[in-house]
């Protein structure tokens, strides 16, 4: 069993930097946003877990129902001797894959919350002795470099958490993907579907209230890291689907009209009663859209699978 490898690939005070530079655009912009990577602190990435348990949080177990049935194929299709993922997160679902996937020598999961990081990586050089782990501290939306391992490369991202960027993010990420892989590797999205807007806003606002617990924890993030005040129980969690984007929106509704000093920014927000700071949105996709989103990137798809319900999709494209 080889040791497990952490490569921070920023370090820390750039994290930190790079929080209070979000912080303090995202809250003084009209309307106010904060970017949804700043939810996975330690707790955060505990809570998202607890989300893909949740009898309304579909995407976990659709995804899953795909990857038993077709780990074999995408073995078979990208003979990947390293596999990397993106967002990594507990690497719960990528067993299967890593299971499947007859020649991987390197595994090299990538993710901003080394918790969940470091919790996974430890478990799976124990459960698989042979593989190597390589896990980077990273964020995805910047400027990645991987590791030097052997090819074909098969890289992952799943759960849907590609619905995470904004359209325009998303041609950024996906072109930088590309940069990263050579012709002939694979890539494998996993993406939610458009469907019913009861079921997508049940699964963004759980009847337990984790999501909403979820939701909050990004306030208790900036509390901790910046010095702030927020109090959380004095917003209110929101989950909406906008039609015309066909994303559901995260937000948190301020209970009345309050001020919250940030010291670590020498910054006071004030927020009105009513007024909305959006955290997230999950995009839901069709199968064109992805298609094109992936060729624009120089990406071909070559196959396309859902879970029997049809709720996710699972695909697999050729770097051009
Ligand atoms: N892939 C897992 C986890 C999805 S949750 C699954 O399908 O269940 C989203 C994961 O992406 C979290 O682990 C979070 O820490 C990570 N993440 C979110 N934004 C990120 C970013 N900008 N860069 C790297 N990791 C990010
Ligand atoms: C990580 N990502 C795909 C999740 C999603 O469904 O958009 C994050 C999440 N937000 C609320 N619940 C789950």
């Amino acid at each position: 069993m080889s040791p497990l490898r952490v490569t921070r690939t920023l370090p820390e005070d750039a994290t930190d930097a790079a929080l209070r530079a979000d912080v303090l655009n995202g809250l003084t912009a009209t309307p106010k946003t904060l970017p949804p990577k700043w939810f996975y602190d330690a707790r955060g990435s505990e809570l998202f877990e607890e989300i893909t348990e949740l009898p309304e949080y579909y995407p976990t177990r659709a995804e899953r129902e795909i990857l038993l049935a077709r780990s074999g194929e995408i073995a078979v299709a990208s003979g990947a001797r390293t596999l990397v993922e993106l967002g990594s997160g507990s690497s719960e679902k990528t067993r299967l894959l890593i299971d499947a996937l007859t020649s991987l020598q390197v595994y090299v999961p990538v993710d901003v919350s080394e918790s969940a990081l470091t919790q996974a990586g430890q478990a799976l050089i124990e459960e698989r002795p042979a593989l190597s782990v390589h896990a980077l501290i990273a964020d995805f939306t910047g400027r990645m470099s991987l590791p030097e391992t052997p090819g074909p490369r098969l890289l992952a991202f799943l759960g849907g958490t590609i619905g995470n960027l904004l359209p325009a993010e998303r041609a950024r990420f996906l072109a930088s993907v590309r940069s990263l892989l050579a012709p002939g590797d694979a890539l494998l999205l996993g993406t939610d579907l458009v469907k019913d807007e009861d079921v997508l806003v049940r699964a963004y606002d759980d009847a337990a209230g984790v999501t909403a617990e979820f939701n909050k924890n990004v306030l208790a993030v900036v509390d901790r890291e910046l010095g702030a005040d927020f109090d959380l129980d004095a917003f209110a969690h929101v989950a909406l689907w906008d039609d015309e984007h066909e994303w559901i929106e995260m937000r948190l509704r301020s209970l009345t009209d309050q001020t919250v000093k940030i010291p670590a920014l020498d910054l006071a927000v004030e927020f009105a009663d009513g007024e909305e700071l959006c955290t997230e949105i999950s995009a839901k996709f069709r199968e064109e859209g992805v298609r094109g989103e992936l060729a624009e990137a120089g990406f071909e798809l070559t196959q396309w699978w859902t879970d029997e319900a049809g709720r996710f999709a699972l695909s697999l494209s050729t770097a051009g």
